[in-house]
């Protein structure tokens, strides 16, 4: 387990793009974002993004649920979702699909769906401690992201 603390957007988005770089080769990871709204969950995720490569804009996919990056290459895939409005969008989006794909899978309130959260994670979970200060909590459960953690 690792805990670091953020004081700006961009040392979250620093904090991210660090743990995607140690990342960027395994070939699937799903990572669960925990923590409450405007924690820095999305920020975070941007700088995963820019660790694996990906060039475009990534933003909230609360109204979509999931959204698909890819490397300029396309050898790398990110599934960014967001699970709090799940429930409205219904049954027919297919989530088990992502967790037991390819890529790097991040997930924003991963917790509305429990049961179907892999044993393999990587947890990330925030805490504001203050209107700029971000208390990250970042375990390895079963994937082999132990040696990244302890890197970063
Ligand atoms: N150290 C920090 N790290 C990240 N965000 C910060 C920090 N300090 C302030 N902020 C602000 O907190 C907000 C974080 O928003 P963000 O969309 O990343 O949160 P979120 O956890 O994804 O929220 P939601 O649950 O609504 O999806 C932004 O408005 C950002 O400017
Ligand atoms: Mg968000």
């Amino acid at each position: 387990m690792k805990v670091k603390q953020t004081n700006t957007v961009e040392e979250t988005k620093f904090l991210g793009y660090e743990l995607g770089l140690l990342l960027k080769d395994e070939p699937h990871i799903v990572i669960l974002l925990d923590g409450d709204l405007g924690a820095g969950k999305t920020t975070f995720t941007q700088g995963l993004a820019d660790g694996l490569g990906i060039k475009q804009i990534v933003n909230s996919p609360t109204y979509t649920i999931m959204k698909k990056y890819a490397t300029p290459d396309r050898f790398r895939f990110l599934y960014h979702l967001d699970l709090y409005r799940l429930q409205e969008a219904g049954s027919d989006f297919d989530l088990e699909e992502y967790i037991d794909g390819m890529g790097m899978v991040v997930i924003e309130w991963p917790f509305q769906v429990k049961e179907f959260m892999p044993q393999d994670h990587l947890r990330v979970g925030i805490k504001k401690l203050s209107e700029t200060g971000r208390e990250f909590t970042i375990e390895c459960h079963g994937y082999p992201c132990k040696r990244a953690i302890e890197s970063i």
